[in-house]
């Protein structure tokens, strides 16, 4: 499939859409059209009122089908994306090979999320089914999409359009790591992931396998993987723009799956803990889409990853381990893992690189889920400037941040009798605040530290997939956030 930009129309395309806002003159507009589409412009007018998501359609004289798609009055990103994902989904099975979208009365940035919701509208979920979907011939290898513009958008319209691409095109890939299940999903399957991409773009990956994290004193990633016969893993990734601006670190939670280990978790919804790898997917997609749009930037992605699992060798509640930092962790639950993986890679990233920001993101705790549902993630830093840039970011791209407090008062929760801290307080109250203060314990003071729980918005209800799917949450959000510290 290729999607241009065109200041005309295709005459060989079976068919053509208007995406169009609902902008105070949409009637003037609306007469245009039925003119040119020798349509009745009053049932056109009546018919369609260009709300969010509204579609209608007619058939030409010659047989062309022509759509309308509404997107409603200043609709954010997240909504024009969704609109446009949600035309072509539908679609999917059904366009011919060429089509034309009108794009005319659209501004320069829903360039890009037009785009982007074109290409993520062919995602197909059905990962596993021995019968593949036929897709429509326009997502084929001849199909083209034009983008036409009367008047051609000046001369980075075409980038913008490619960036909505190549951020669907890395969206789409990690929707496939996140909706794979924990059987064809191991430690190993994100190193490989990794070090594919990384060829593929240009960018580093370098593997730290058990026997090195062994030799280095990587105890708390050890010791979560003890009981998975899968052994754990530190990915490092690293983008480097010559000359780069800023450099920034990520760390993401990888574990493939999270049983509970011996603190088991109930098997309702167990399932589902196949996404547990959420936060490691938004830093291994990010590296990836910065290096592709080559932005100048110095970017480490950090991913301890391990399988949390049941076992005869599995790390046990009251074990006290040690972790790279040399602190000691007392455990009191074995399915507060995340943070203590975590603790090793945070740890990993201080002691090892110099960064202007340092961001990790997990897919942490159920509290967080209680406290803010599936709509935004939670945000927590000590830094006011940074809280409010990610804020920004989440508001822009529709990634939503809400932020929570990390007040010292909660530190008592995490405080142990007999080691350096422990993973849980025991009290079901504020998990997600101890939990991010127990991660604040191995960032060794950086000062532009912000900690985002994804638990609630990684995985989750989307319209185009019957159930809960990956969403690549956090790989908009951060590269907005990157563009604007540029
Ligand atoms: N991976 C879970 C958190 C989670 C729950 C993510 C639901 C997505 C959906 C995490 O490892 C976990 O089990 N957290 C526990 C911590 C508790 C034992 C302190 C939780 O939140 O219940
Ligand atoms: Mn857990
Ligand atoms: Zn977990």
């Amino acid at each position: 499939m290729s999607l241009i930009l065109s200041s005309s129309l295709d005459t060989q395309a079976q068919s053509r859409l208007y995406v169009l806002n609902q902008s105070d003159n949409l009637s003037t507009q609306l007469h245009a059209i039925a003119q040119s589409e020798a349509f009745d412009a009053d049932i056109l007018a009546k018919e369609f009122k260009a709300e969010l998501k509204e579609t209608f359609s007619f058939y030409t004289a010659q047989a062309q089908k022509v759509f309308f798609l509404g997107l409603g009055k200043n609709a954010d990103s997240a909504q024009v994306i969704k609109a446009l994902r949600y035309f072509f989904h539908h679609q999917k099975t059904r366009i011919a090979a060429k089509i034309d979208i009108i794009v005319s009365s659209l501004n320069l940035e829903q360039l890009e999320w037009v785009a982007n919701g074109i290409v993520l509208g062919q995602y197909n979920s059905k990962l596993y089914k021995t019968e593949p979907e036929t897709l429509a011939e326009v997502f084929g290898e001849n199909g083209q999409i034009n983008l036409v513009a009367a008047e051609l958008f000046g001369e980075n319209a075409q980038n913008l359009v490619d960036k909505g691409i190549a951020t669907a095109e890395t969206q789409m890939e990690i929707f496939d790591l996140m909706n794979a299940p924990a059987n064809k999903k191991t430690p190993q399957v994100l190193c490989d992931w990794a070090v594919a991409s990384a060829q593929k773009f240009g960018y580093s990956a370098h593997i730290i396998d058990r026997p090195a994290l062994e030799k280095d004193g990587f105890e708390a990633l050890l010791a979560v993987g003890q009981g998975s016969e899968h052994d754990p893993a530190m990915i490092v990734v690293e983008y480097r723009f010559p000359l780069p601006q800023k450099t920034i670190g990520l760390v993401g939670k990888g574990v493939t799956f999270d049983t509970g280990g011996i603190s088991i978790k109930s098997s309702t919804n167990m399932h589902l803990m196949k996404s547990d790898m959420g936060g490691a997917a938004a830093v291994l997609g990010t590296v990836e889409l910065a290096a592709k749009l080559k932005l100048p930037i110095h970017i480490i992605g950090v991913v301890p990853t391990c399988e949390n699992a049941v076992d005869a060798k599995s790390f046990k509640p009251s074990d006290v381990i040690g972790s790279y930092l040399g602190k000691t962790i007392e455990i009191i639950d074995t399915d507060a893992e995340g943070r203590v993986i975590l603790a090793d890679g945070l740890g990993y990233m201080v002691k090892n690189y110099k960064t202007d920001y340092l961001i990790d993101l997990a897919t942490l705790t159920g509290s967080c889920i209680s406290t803010l549902g599936y709509h935004a993630a939670g945000l927590f830093t000590n830094n006011d400037q940074l809280a409010t840039r990610l804020s920004n970011a989440g508001s822009h791209t529709g990634e939503r941040l809400w932020r929570l407090p990390l007040w010292d008062l909660y530190k008592e929760d995490i405080a142990s009798d007999i080691a350096d801290v422990r993973n849980y307080s025991g009290k079901p109250m504020a998990g997600a605040i101890s939990a991010a203060k127990f991660l604040e314990v191995f960032t060794e003071n950086h000062t532009n530290w912000a900690h985002l729980d994804i638990a609630g918005t990684a995985f989750g209800d989307t319209e185009f997939v019957p159930s809960r799917a990956g969403t690549a949450f956090g790989i908009r959000l951060l590269i907005d956030f990157i563009e604007g510290v540029l």
